[in-house]
C-alpha cells in the first residue's frame, strides 16, 4: 500500500507542477485548475490510504468534511473584492498547521523515546530526534509561527479591521534584529540540550517570539505595500509547508511547499519591480505612513476638471479608430466588466480596434483584472500587459479609465513627493481623449490626488462604473 501511496504522491506532484505552468497563461488556466484539483484529490486519497495512518479515521474524515464544507462555503460567498483577505487568512492556516505539526512531531518523538519510568530521573540520558530532524522542527515552527500571525494581521489590515497605517515603533529594526538573535540562541539551546523539559521550553519560547515577530513585521507595513506582503506571505506559507514536509518525511509536501514558496517569492519580486520598490524596503516597512496626504506635491495651480455624459462618450467612441480600456479596482467594485465587454464587441464590429491595458497591481490582488475579464469572456488577445501597450497611448483616440486611479497617476513619474513616485504607470494621458469612470474626485488606494483628472484632454464620467457602461451601451445601440 505504501508504494501505491508514494506513486500517487509522485503523480500529484507532477500535476501540481503542470497546474502552475498552466496557470501562467489565460488560455491554459482552466486546464491548470483542473490539474491542481486532480493533484489535490490524489494527495488526500494517498494520505488517507498511507500505511503511516493507523486508525483515527473517524477524526480524519470529520476534519475533511468540516474543512471541505467550510472552504466551499467561503469560496462561494467571497466577493472578488474580498479575495486578498481570504487569501491572507488561508495563508495563516498553513502557518498554524506547520506550528501544530512541528509541536506534535516533537512531542510524539519525545514520548516514544522517553522511558516509562518517568522523565526526570532519565533526563540526562535523553537523546531525542537526530540533529537534522531537530533543525527541521525548529525552522518549521519558526516560519509557521511568523506566517500565522503575519497573515492574521495582513487579513485584518486588508479587511479594514486594523488600521493600515504602518506601526512605527522607535528602534523597530533593532527590535526585529534582537528577536532574530534570541531565536538563533534558543535554536542553539534547543539543538544542544539533552533534557526533555528544557528543549520544550526553548521551542515554546521561540514560538512566542516568532508570533510577535510576524505580527510586528506586518504591522510596520503600510497599505500601499500590502499587495507585496500578501504574495510574500504566500511564499512564507509555501516554505512552512515544505518544512512540514521535511518533518513528516513527505516528498509531496516538500515539492508543493517549494513550488508555492518560490513562485510567491518570484511574484513578490515582480510586484516590487512593478511598484518600483526594493524588496528589502517593503519587508522593513514604513511605506504609506502618510496614507492619504501624499506629501506637499507639485504646485499645479488652481485645478479644474470637466465632466461628461454617457451620450457624449458614446459619440466619442463612434468617431474613434483606436480605443484602450484601462480597468481598475472600481471596475471590480461595480462589476462593470460585462457591459464593458459588450461595448468592446460593438466597437470591434464597427471597425474600432479596442484593447485592454493591464497594470500589474491594478485592483487588489495579482491578476485581479485578468480574472474579471476572463469571467466576462473577453477574448484573451485583446488583453495586454503594461509593457506591451504603454507605448501605444500616443496613437490612441480614446482611453476609457474604468474605476482606475493610482495606476494612471502621472504624479508617479513627475512628482518626487508623491508616495507612489517611481511606480511605473499606464501613460493614458498621452492619448487624444481620456474618459475617467468614477463616482467622485476622491483618491485611490494610495490616498493621493491624481493630476490626470484635471488635464484638458480628460473628461470625468461620474457615477457607478456599471451604470455608466450600461448607459454608454444603450447610447451606442441607438
Ligand atoms: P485605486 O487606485 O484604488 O482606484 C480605484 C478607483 O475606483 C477609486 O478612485 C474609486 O473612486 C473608483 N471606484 C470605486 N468604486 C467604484 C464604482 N463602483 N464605480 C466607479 N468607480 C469606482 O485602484 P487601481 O487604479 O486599480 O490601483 C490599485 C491600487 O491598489 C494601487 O495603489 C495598488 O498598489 C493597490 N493594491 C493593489 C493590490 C494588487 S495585488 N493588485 C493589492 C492591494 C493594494 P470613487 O470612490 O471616486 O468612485
Amino acid at each position: 500500500m505504501e508504494s501505491m501511496s508514494q506513486l500517487a504522491w509522485l503523480i500529484a506532484a507532477v500535476c501540481f507542477i503542470l497546474s502552475l505552468s498552466g496557470l501562467s497563461r489565460h488560455s491554459t488556466a482552466p486546464r491548470g485548475n483542473i490539474l491542481g484539483i486532480i493533484g489535490m484529490t490524489l494527495a488526500i486519497l494517498a494520505a488517507l490510504f498511507s500505511d503511516k495512518i493507523d486508525g483515527g479515521y473517524v477524526l480524519l474524515i470529520l476534519a475533511l468534511i468540516v474543512g471541505g464544507v467550510g472552504g466551499s462555503i467561503l469560496a462561494m460567498r467571497v466577493e472578488m473584492t474580498a479575495m486578498p483577505q481570504l487569501v491572507a487568512i488561508l495563508h495563516s492556516f498553513v502557518g498554524l498547521a506547520a506550528v501544530l505539526v512541528g509541536l506534535s512531531v516533537f512531542l510524539s518523538e519525545m514520548r516514544s523515546v522517553l522511558p516509562a519510568s518517568g522523565m526526570d530521573e532519565n533526563a540526562e540520558a535523553f537523546i531525542g530526534p537526530d540533529l537534522i530532524h531537530r533543525i527541521e522542527i525548529f525552522i518549521g515552527v519558526f516560519i509557521g509561527g511568523l506566517t500565522f500571525t503575519g497573515s492574521v494581521i495582513a487579513w485584518g489590515k486588508l479587511d479594514g479591521r486594523i488600521n493600515s497605517t504602518p506601526l512605527m515603533i522607535p528602534g523597530r529594526h533593532w527590535i526585529n534584529l534582537g528577536m532574530l538573535v534570541v531565536c538563533v540562541l534558543l535554536g542553539w539551546w534547543f539543538l544542544q540540550s539533552t533534557a526533555f523539559g528544557s528543549e520544550l521550553v526553548a521551542l515554546l519560547l521561540m514560538l512566542v517570539i516568532s508570533f510577535i515577530f510576524g505580527a510586528h513585521l506586518v504591522m510596520a507595513i503600510g497599505g500601499a505595500d500590502m499587495p507585496v506582503v500578501v504574495s510574500m506571505l504566500n511564499s512564507y506559507s509555501g516554505w512552512a509547508a515544505a518544512a512540514t514536509g521535511f518533518m513528516l518525511s513527505n516528498d509531496l509536501l516538500i515539492i508543493t511547499g517549494a513550488l508555492v514558496g518560490s513562485s510567491g517569492a518570484i511574484l513578490s519580486y515582480i510586484m516590487c519591480n512593478a511598484m518600483n520598490r526594493s524588496f528589502l524596503s517593503v519587508i522593513l516597512g514604513g511605506f504609506g505612513a502618510d496614507n492619504g496626504s501624499g506629501g506637499p506635491g507639485i504646485d499645479r495651480g488652481e485645478q479644474t476638471y470637466t465632466s461628461t455624459s454617457a451620450e457624449d462618450v458614446a459619440q466619442m467612441l463612434r468617431d474613434a479608430k483606436e480605443v484602450i480600456v484601462v480597468p481598475g479596482y472600481g471596475m471590480a467594485v461595480a462589476q462593470a466588466q460585462h457591459p464593458i465587454h459588450e461595448i468592446t464587441e460593438l466597437l470591434q464590429k464597427t471597425g474600432t480596434r479596442t484593447r485592454f491595458a493591464i497594470h500589474p497591481v491594478a485592483g487588489r490582488l495579482p491578476g485581479h483584472m485578468n480574472v474579471l475579464l476572463a469571467e466576462a469572456r473577453l477574448p484573451y488577445d485583446l488583453v495586454l500587459e503594461m509593457d506591451e501597450i504603454n507605448e501605444d497611448f500616443p496613437d490612441t483616440d480614446v482611453v476609457l479609465v474604468v474605476g482606475a486611479n493610482d495606476i494612471v497617476n502621472p504624479g508617479a513619474l513627475d512628482d518626487p513627493s508623491s508616495p507612489i513616485y517611481g511606480m511605473p504607470v499606464l501613460e493614458a494621458w498621452k492619448a487624444q481623449e481620456v474618459v475617467v469612470f468614477k463616482r467622485s474626485m476622491g483618491s485611490g488606494y494610495s490616498g493621493v490626488d491624481n493630476p490626470l483628472f484635471y488635464n484638458e484632454n480628460t473628461d470625468m464620467l461620474f457615477g457607478d462604473a456599471k451604470k455608466s457602461a450600461d448607459d454608454i451601451l444603450q447610447a451606442l445601440r441607438q
